[in-house]
């Protein structure tokens, strides 16, 4: 099957709102040039506070609010409560959130979410109608060890447990190695794209071999310009989960359409 592909920026925790705005319409005037079919699904997960704003550009600049998506880059479980600092799905789709990014390694790494964790804001998400954008990733002393791919899988199992095959099938996953992220040392096109038939296949034996088919699985990690080509010319990546190429409109849109030269 042909799965559309997501190009999606991670803020992370940058840019004040006069300046996500100014990057946002920077981007979207450059999307205001294609179709909605011509384009690579494109999503933008701001900080918090320019949620609201970055979803009212997107649905108002005329480029149409079909183009463009807002993630939220966390989520609480419960729906809501006292839990000070946090926030909920229902809360970030009232924001105009369509997606939201889970398991990225530096709440893993910083935050000291867990693999039950995670799985609890899949479902949360899931059940609040929203996407969940899945992050999994071995660290450089796991690689060379030799256990990437015993440790993703897990990942993967954890992150999935207790999830519909239909609800899987709807996800997306990003294979972000942290050795990569922030590092400019991108991983092998080959071998992203090995690793991710890895866990399109942990996804067919947990799910099912349709759910398998239809997930979308990203790379991220050092995603430039310079690399979105070759990897979307790999048969099982399909995006990228952009963090500092995301920063800057020039770069992100060239990736843009880098990615229509190849796979849309
Ligand atoms: P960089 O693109 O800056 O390496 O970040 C990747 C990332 O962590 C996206 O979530």
């Amino acid at each position: 099957m042909s799965r559309k592909p997501i190009i999606a920026g991670n803020w992370k925790m940058n840019l004040l709102q006069s300046e996500a705005k100014a990057l946002f319409e920077g981007i979207s005037s450059y999307l205001s040039n294609y179709t909605a079919v011509q384009l690579p699904t494109v999503v933008i997960a701001p900080v918090f506070t320019s949620i609201n704003q970055v979803h009212s550009i997107a649905c108002n600049c005329g480029c149409g609010g079909n183009k463009l998506s807002v993630a939220g880059q966390n989520c609480h479980w419960e729906s809501s409560g006292a839990y000070t600092g946090e926030i909920s799905v229902e809360m970030l789709k009232d924001a105009g959130c369509e997606y939201v990014i889970i398991g990225h390694s530096e709440r893993r790494q910083y935050f000291s979410e867990t693999d039950e964790m995670i799985n609890k804001k899949a479902k949360a998400i899931l059940a609040g109608g929203l996407i969940p954008i899945i992050c999994c990733g071995e660290t450089l002393e796991q690689r060379e060890a030799g256990s990437t791919d015993v440790h993703i899988a897990s990942q993967i199992r954890a992150a999935l447990s207790g999830i519909s095959s239909e609800d899987v099938a709807k996800s997306v996953i990003a294979y972000e190695p942290i050795w990569a992220i922030g590092t400019g040392k991108t991983c092998d096109s080959a071998e992203a794209n090995r690793v991710i038939k890895m866990i399109r296949s942990v996804v067919s034996e947990v799910a099912g071999a349709s759910a398998a088919d239809s997930i979308r699985i990203l790379y991220g990690g050092s995603v430039k310009p310079s690399t979105i080509e070759e990897q979307m010319s790999q048969s099982d990546i399909d995006g990228a989960l952009v963090g500092g190429a995301s920063l800057k409109a020039d770069s992100f849109n060239e990736i843009i359409a880098n990615t229509m030269k190849v796979s849309v």
